[in-house]
């Protein structure tokens, strides 16, 4: 498998799901919670958007979080917005960078920005026009990328142009949004060898959602066409309002802990992430899709059923367990063996 040393995360749990939490988070609650995930480490955050308050109203204290963060060295801060009333709202409440929304499908597109592809494409360049009088970077995400829940299919020549016209606005980052978790690993694959070639020197970045259980698959694929840049939500929250059957964004910390394994850097504390979850689901008062947090990490151990200890070959002692689990550098020593079974 061909994977890279290193890639970037950008947490979008604070966007991409409190937009479709039932109940309003409280504005202090989403400010510790972008503080939890920039101690973590996480080198983006897409904090909130700037969108009209009535038609996401759980986002309506965007420019309230923006005020409140304390910002982490290290992290950029940045927000969606559809327009160029958004753009001059986030430039004004200090962004880092900002993320613009298009559909690949007209429907899509007209369901969640009440615009057509060409309308939205408008708004964009004046946005762009925002941004760089404001020297923000700014990253356009394609929704529906892979899929449309109402249209079905969407034809890589139609992809194709909607990223042509973005490039010739001017977007240097671009990112494809599989919005309703539509997108398998092949397609994943062809898409991007096709984009990335067409496009040369943009950078590019997956938005998955585990709708179907295919978002860290889809991921390695991307990874094997050479794209470094994912998006990700804490617990796995996240859902589009206006696409029905979306569901969560991959996990930040299922997803970490898959590249942590596998050696790839992201320059995450997972244990901070695992913690920072647990908040979140204690925030939101459910248990969230994230395997986890539930699992634990692989390196986890559990205490020898009652007997086996005795019958291992070459009698394994608590003791020799601990230097071999201290060997492997898992940091959870294997326990003696207790009359408790392994929990499930
Ligand atoms: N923030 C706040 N207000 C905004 C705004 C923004 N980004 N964009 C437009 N408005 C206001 C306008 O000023 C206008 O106000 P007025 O009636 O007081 O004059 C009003 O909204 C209507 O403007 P219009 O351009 O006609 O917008 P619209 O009603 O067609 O809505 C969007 C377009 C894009 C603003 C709206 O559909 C939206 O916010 N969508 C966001 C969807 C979303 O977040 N989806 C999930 C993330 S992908
Ligand atoms: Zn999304």
């Amino acid at each position: 498998m061909k994977l890279p040393d290193r890639v970037t995360i950008c947490e979008v749990g604070t966007r991409d799901g409190f937009q479709i939490e039932p109940d309003f988070i409280p504005t202090e609650l989403k400010v510790e919670i972008v503080t939890l995930l920039a101690e973590a480490g996480m080198p983006r955050i897409e904090v909130t958007s700037f969108v009209h308050p009535k038609v996401v109203p759980q986002l309506r204290d965007a420019e309230e979080v923006m005020a409140k963060i304390r910002r982490r060295p290290g992290t950029r801060y940045a927000a969606l917005v559809p327009n160029d009333k958004g753009a001059v709202r986030a430039v004004d409440a200090g962004v880092d960078a900002i993320h613009t929304v298009v559909s690949a499908s007209e429907s899509h597109n007209l369901a969640n920005v009440n615009m057509t592809i060409a309308e939205s494409i408008q708004k964009l360049t004046a946005v762009m026009r925002v941004a760089e009088r404001a020297r923000v970077p700014v990253g356009c995400g394609i929704s529906t990328s892979f899929g449309c829940p109402f249209e079905g299919d969407v034809p890589l020549p139609h992809l194709e142009s909607v990223v042509r016209r973005l490039v010739d606005i001017g977007a240097r980052a671009v990112g494809l949004a599989d919005t309703t978790g539509m997108a398998n690993p092949r397609q994943v694959g062809r898409v991007f060898d096709v984009l990335i070639g067409r496009f040369p020197g943009v950078e590019w970045t997956l938005h998955t959602h585990d709708t179907r259980a295919m978002a860290i698959p889809n991921i390695l694929a991307a990874m094997e066409c050479g794209v470094t840049h994912f998006d990700s939500s804490v617990g796995g929250l996240g859902g589009c309002p206006f696409a029905p059957g979306a569901s969560g964004n991959v996990c930040s910390e299922d997803l970490v802990h898959c590249l942590d394994a596998m050696g790839v850097e992201t320059g995450i504390d997972l244990d901070k992430l695992i913690a920072a979850s647990r908040r979140v689901q204690a925030i939101v008062e459910r248990t969230l899709p994230g395997q986890i947090v539930k699992a634990g990490k692989a390196t986890r151990r559990y205490p020898l059923p009652d007997g086996v200890a005795a019958r291992l070959p070459g009698r394994m002692t608590s003791d020799s367990q601990n230097a071999a689990g201290s060997r492997l550098g898992t940091g959870h020593p294997a326990i003696a063996p207790a009359s408790r079974p392994p929990l499930q």
